[in-house]
């Protein structure tokens, strides 16, 4: 589900016949899931994605340490860049830090929140689960999309962190264990009634979604926002020309050069970020 937006009456999105610039934010690699699902239907924009690694990670973290790293990040990138669209590619940020971005910039920004309503709908037994961060399952915002979408189901929430790291590990290209997998959610599966609608709401779990099928009945339906996230993209660049062919490279940035960040080049250019460059100056509030 994406949070609506609300545009300021005098703005608009100027047409050109340049690809649009689209910011992409999360503390992690969790945005790329995100990013693959708007890169599918806006192939030649150019993509900014920078990852908070020295803020990693947000679902354990107070709220006002993530508001202000996502402020800065995007003061900082534009700063440097003109950007078109923000996409803050994570719940845990999303649920708390919109009304600051849209009240500070003047660029359009788009938020993930958990897919609430879409499973509450699809499912079969009345139970859904919801798996987010810690962050993500005590927020407010969250209580009211329950509230408001999915009185007439079960809900079962898990703030799964374990899972956060083992999709940063996997994307390093080590090793993740379906038993790490399975102990993550190993509360769920020994409820008398697991969930049969599972929504994925952290940007990091749909890079699990295999091993997460294999954990849990073959019968479990997976949520996530990203499509949804996708078509708001499009919607709001429609104004834009979209070139047919990429005309400037995307570049990812990570806020903390370490061995880490370093392991997810290979992964980086798969998703076709060139270059791996380094915010620093984010680096005092981590
Ligand atoms: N990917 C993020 C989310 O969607 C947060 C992961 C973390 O840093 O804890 O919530």
């Amino acid at each position: 589900m994406v949070i609506p937006i609300q545009f300021p009456s005098e703005m608009r999105l100027s047409q050109g016949d340049e690809a649009p610039t689209i910011l992409i934010i999360d503390s992690g690699v969790g945005g790329l899931s995100v990013y693959d699902e708007i890169a599918k239907l806006l192939p030649t924009a150019r993509y900014l994605y920078v990852f908070d690694n020295a803020g990693f990670p947000y679902g354990t973290k107070e709220e006002s340490f993530i508001i202000e790293r996502v402020v800065q990040i995007t003061q900082q990138m534009a700063d440097r860049y003109p950007i078109n669209l923000a996409v803050i590619a994570c719940n845990t940020a999303s649920t708390i830090t919109l009304p600051r971005l849209r009240d500070t910039f003047s660029f359009p920004v788009i938020g993930v929140v958990p897919a609430i309503k879409p499973a509450a709908q699809l499912t079969r037994n009345g139970v859904v689960g919801l798996l987010a961060t810690q962050g993500t399952i005590r927020r407010e915002y969250t209580y009211e999309l329950i509230k408001q979408f999915a009185t007439d189901c079960q809900i079962e929430m898990l703030g799964a962190s374990s899972l956060v790291e083992l999709a940063e590990r996997k994307l390093q290209r080590q090793d993740v264990s379906l038993n790490e997998v399975r102990a993550a959610v190993m509360d769920w599966l020994k409820l008398p009634k697991i969930p049969d609608t599972i929504i994925l709401g952290c940007t990091h779990f749909p890079l699990l979604k295999e091993e997460l099928q294999q954990v849990f009945p073959s019968e479990t339906i997976f949520v996530d926002s990203g499509i949804a996230v996708a078509r708001r993209a499009v919607f709001l660049l429609k104004d834009f020309t979209i070139p047919t062919l990429s005309q400037s490279s995307n570049v990812a940035f990570s806020t903390l050069e370490d061995e880490k960040s370093a392991l997810l080049l290979p992964v980086l250019r798969q998703y076709r970020f060139e270059k791996l460059e380094n915010l620093t100056n984010i680096e005092r509030i981590a």
